[in-house]
């Protein structure tokens, strides 16, 4: 049986990269996105990849996630893998960060998560079968950048990391949830500079969508590593 993937935030960057890998794999994928239009371009470019459909989801707009949902099953489609990638960063610190960066930041990086989780994961239990993949990153993890992340940006992934924890602790062990740090990747929110490439950026969410049943679960990972909240 073909299974399904949906990625948020599929239009460009990793997104775009992790819907191409899924492709290869003979996934089924559902590119999403803010901007519908950019959806539809990113899939036309990989439709010869494989079946790759797109869908408008702002994962800001708990309302946009459930009609989204909504869509999928008035056609049928049923999700078993949700890649949880869409995200902003905002260069601030705490006291800095205006009221609206801290907001957006919250909707997007760490409440769009849960309410994907909460239209899709349900599914899951109820099929057997499920993977979630949180995208998080090294600015989000004590262990490693914290301290020293844009403060937005650090909070609402380490809220991020919390919530895969948890999760994982709440759900069968057929539903696998874990959580990725890609690493510095050259997209438009890591920059020209960044050391790894979207591909090398891709490769542990596309691990961790496609685990096997003995597979992890409630951890983090970059690549193969396991990381340390
Ligand atoms: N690049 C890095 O160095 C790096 C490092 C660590 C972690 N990460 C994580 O990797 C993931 C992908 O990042 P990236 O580097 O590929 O960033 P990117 O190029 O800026 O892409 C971000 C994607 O998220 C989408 N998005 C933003 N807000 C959205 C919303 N409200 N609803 C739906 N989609 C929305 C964007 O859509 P629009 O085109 O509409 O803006 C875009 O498709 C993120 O979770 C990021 O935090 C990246």
């Amino acid at each position: 049986m073909r299974r399904t993937a949906l990625v948020t935030g599929g239009n460009r960057g990793i997104g775009k990269e992790v819907c191409l890998h899924l492709l290869g794999k003979g996934l089924r994928v559902i590119l999403t996105g803010r901007d519908f239009s950019a959806c539809e371009s990113a899939a036309d470019e990989l439709q010869r990849e494989g079946l790759v459909l797109p869908f408008h989801m702002d994962v800001a707009d708990g309302e946009s996630v459930e009609s989204c949902a909504a869509d999928l099953k008035r056609q049928g489609i049923d999700i078993d893998i949700l890649i949880n990638n869409a995200a902003v960063l905002f260069n601030s610190d705490s006291m800095e960060a205006s009221r609206v960066d801290w907001q957006e930041a919250t909707e997007i990086n760490f409440l769009g998560p849960v309410w994907t989780c909460r239209a899709f994961v349900p599914g899951m239990i109820k099929r057997n079968w499920g993977r979630v993949v949180n995208v998080i990153s090294g600015y989000g993890l004590y262990s490693e950048a914290l301290a020293n992340s844009p403060a937005t940006y650090g909070v609402t992934k380490a809220a991020l990391t919390a919530f895969t924890y948890k999760l994982a602790h709440e759900v069968p062990d057929t539903v696998k949830v874990n959580a990725i740090s890609p690493g510095w990747v050259r997209t438009q929110m890591g920059g020209e500079n960044a050391t790894r490439s979207v591909e090398e950026g891709a490769y542990g969410i596309v691990r961790a969508a496609t685990l096997s049943n003995e597979g992890p679960t409630g951890k983090i990972f970059r690549d193969d590593m396991r990381l340390k909240i």
